[in-house]
């Protein structure tokens, strides 16, 4: 049996999480669902992010469901690192996919009759980077203060986060840095690049530096197929591409590991404090993360089956109202379901 960790967190997170697995039963997927108590309310009483023994457990799972973590009352950075960061370093989950594939035209700021369709995939390197953590501060809060921020690549870091876009790609990979002023750690990212881009002939290959990549996404997005980035590039970028297909309610993500096949897949978007407990936050980026989630559990039809059936509530209008919608968070779940049972 398959086991899956459920952790919706916070806000948002527990809205859309539910809808998730709503969608996943109603598509045939007989998996064994447990939720942990893992949230903010957990985190101010005992001070643990992640309670001892639910990390144990979160180790063992086959695939965790995630939703989002933070709340206004906790603005204290290791609540988020103890949680999402620590499950992506600890569990080594390097490689963070996100996917932006349109589904309707009317949802994209940028999208024109004579082009095709925007459908890339963002390649984040998900452990290394600006995003460990490693630094200080020096005479802090003083006029003399001195802040450090690491950022840490490795060359088995580099070189297998590039080797897993070019197995994602059938076309072309577009690899992005800032090698031109980020020269120490631009360099392993250049020399790696050409080595692993050696080794897949069949594989067209482009370089951009981060600031034009972010010009050329919104001067024409459908020219992107693979991206493949650092950790702060990727989240940077990751949101801009969100934006392009209808906004951070719809964008999906998958963090894993391919040789263990460890994963944990959430939506992109935050807890959304300022339209949380409302029952209106939009549920697609969820589902969408456990169509992915499935997909990467060897189900591809099933995974296919919920593309189809969101692209179609999409299409019909039955949406939330970022999307231009009316229908609640569980209405929107429910019109997912229903084009599942047809
Ligand atoms: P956010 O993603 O929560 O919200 C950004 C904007 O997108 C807001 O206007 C929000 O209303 C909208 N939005 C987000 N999710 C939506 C949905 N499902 N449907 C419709 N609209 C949606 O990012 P923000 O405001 O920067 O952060 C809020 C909190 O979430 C913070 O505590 C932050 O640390 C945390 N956060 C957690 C993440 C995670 O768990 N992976 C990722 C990003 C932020
Ligand atoms: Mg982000």
């Amino acid at each position: 049996m398959t086991r899956i960790a459920v952790l919706p967190c916070d806000g948002a997170g527990k809205e859309v999480v539910p809808e998730a697995i709503k969608v996943l039963r109603a598509a045939g997927a007989d998996f064994e669902f447990q939720e942990y108590d893992v949230n903010a309310d957990q985190y101010m009483r005992t001070g643990e992010p992640i309670p001892p023994s639910t990390w144990t457990e979160l180790q063992l799972a086959d695939s965790i469901l995630f939703g989002a973590v933070g709340d206004p009352r906790v603005n204290d950075s290791a609540y988020l690192a103890g949680v999402l960061l620590r499950l992506r370093f600890e569990l080594d989950l390097y490689v963070n996919l996100r996917p932006a594939r349109l589904y309707d035209d009317r949802l994209s700021p940028l999208r024109r009759e004579d082009r095709r369709a925007i459908d890339l995939l963002i390649v984040r390197e998900n452990t290394e980077g600006l995003y460990v953590g490693m630094g200080g501060r020096f005479k802090a809060g003083t006029e003399d203060e001195v802040a450090i921020q690491e950022d840490l690549n490795t060359h088995l870091g580099v070189t297998r986060i590039i080797d897993y876009a070019f197995g994602a790609a059938r076309r072309e990979v577009v690899m992005v840095d800032k090698s031109n002023a980020m020269t120490h750690a631009g360099a392993l990212w250049q020399e790696r690049w050409k080595a692993v881009a050696k080794r897949h002939p069949e594989v067209k290959t482009r370089h951009l530096y981060v600031d034009a990549a972010a010009m050329q996404l919104v001067r024409d997005p459908t020219q992107f197929e693979v991206i493949v980035t650092g950790n702060l590039f990727g989240d940077i970028l990751s949101d801009l591409t969100a934006e392009l297909i209808g906004g951070m309610g719809i964008a999906p993500s998958g963090n894993v590991n391919p040789e263990t096949k460890r994963g944990l897949f959430e939506p992109v978007h935050g807890t959304a404090p300022d339209i949380a407990g409302k029952g209106i936050v939009n549920p697609i980026g969820a589902i969408l993360s456990a169509s992915m989630m499935v997909r990467h559990l060897g189900h591809t039809e099933m995974a296919g089956a919920i593309e189809g059936a969101v692209r179609s509530a999409i299409r019909d209008g039955e949406c939330t109202r970022d999307l231009g919608g009316a229908l609640s968070t569980s209405e929107v779940g429910d019109a997912v379901v229903r084009r599942l049972r047809d």
